[in-house]
């Protein structure tokens, strides 16, 4: 087993299928411009060897297939049901939603029995202005396709001054409403928010959020999983919210995540962005490859950050958030 000074070990990875995105979120890029596919992405058949060598070699025992937009790769149809036979503990998927209805049934019939939806607003004018494409009610019917199929939703908001922070408590009950999670993520200083004032001028910080939850809801702070990203709240009779909280309440120091991009990379750490070159890996026979990989495990382990997330320039995008 492979443990950290801090007994932090990988036990959750996130595979990125594709860096290309039908979105231009503005927390994302800046010029409204869409990702596009990284040079050299691995294939379906790469992927999966490498999400088999990861169980094998470092206890991966969760993964999360992320990326860009996943559901916008080919290989989404793949390695979702490839992934789902590997008889892991847990599986999920982070989407934006987009292509849901044109893929329910894919993961219905995959089996997959969670996912989690990026949506920053239940307003169609602002939906335009913060994800600079897609459209609002196709993601609305794919939420609804999904949890009438009886998968457990999550869905991230990210609540931004002066742009969707009034959508905060009409969000909240919408999911309440449905059985859904909400979790609230704190503004992130990564990529072009870096060095912007954009990102202060944006950021609403935890105590905010709850602040104004508080103004309609009594709520209580409930247990959540040692290595969970949010802090979760109960309103009791009502159901459960979230708060991802990377500035207020940094969640470095239980940190069990490993990330691969799309490009057959392996990432320690969100705010590193040191990184492993995979495809050697896949050259290899199935012992050496384990070997190789176990050394590559033991230095992305020592990429971790102890205590908060620095905002490295390493950007969401390319490694999947
Ligand atoms: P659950 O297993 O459902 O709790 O999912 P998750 O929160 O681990 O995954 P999701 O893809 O829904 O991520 C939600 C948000 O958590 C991301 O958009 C990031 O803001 C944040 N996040 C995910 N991974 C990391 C990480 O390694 N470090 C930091 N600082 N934030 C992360
Ligand atoms: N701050 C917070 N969340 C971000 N995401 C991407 N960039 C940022 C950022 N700068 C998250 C959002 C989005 C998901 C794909 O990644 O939750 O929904």
């Amino acid at each position: 087993m492979i443990v950290d000074q801090l007994g932090r070990q990988f036990s959750n990875l996130r595979i990125s299928l594709t860096a290309a995105c039908n979105y231009a979120c503005t927390y994302c890029v800046p010029d409204g411009k869409r990702l596009l596919a990284a040079d050299a992405e691995l294939n379906a058949e790469e992927m999966i060897r490498i999400v088999r060598l990861l169980i094998a070699a470092g206890g991966i025992s969760k993964v999360r297939i992320t990326g860009g937009e996943p559901l916008l790769s080919p290989k989404f149809d793949e390695i979702l049901p490839a992934v789902m036979q590997l008889g892991l503990k847990d599986v999920s998927v982070t989407t934006n939603g987009q292509l849901v209805p044109r893929k329910a049934d894919l993961i219905i019939n995959s089996g997959l029995r969670r996912i989690n939806v990026s949506l920053d607003t239940l307003d169609a004018d602002k939906f335009r202005s913060i994800a600079r494409s897609g459209d609002l009610a196709t993601v609305l019917k794919g939420i609804e396709l999904l949890r009438n199929a009886g998968l457990k939703i999550k869905i991230n908001m990210v609540p931004m001054r002066h742009k969707n922070e009034d959508q905060i408590l009409p969000l909240l009950d919408y999911c309440l409403q449905r059985g859904i999670e909400l979790r609230f993520i704190e503004l992130m200083n990564m990529g072009h928010l870096q060095h912007s004032a954009l990102h202060d001028t944006q950021f609403f910080s935890m105590q905010e959020i709850l602040d104004l939850i508080s103004s309609r809801h009594t709520f209580a702070r409930a247990d959540a999983p040692f290595d969970s990203t949010a802090a979760r709240f109960e309103i009791p009779g009502d159901g459960f919210f979230g708060i991802i909280a990377n500035e207020s309440e940094p969640f470095c120091r239980t940190c069990t995540r490993l990330r691969v991009s799309s490009n057959g990379f392996l990432y320690g750490c969100l705010s590193n962005s040191k990184s492993y070159d995979l495809r050697e890996v896949l050259r290899l026979p199935e012992a050496l490859a384990l070997a190789k990989l176990q050394q590559r495990l033991h230095s992305a382990l020592r990429d971790k950050q102890t205590v908060s997330f620095r905002g490295e320039v390493t950007v969401m995008k390319f490694i999947g958030g």
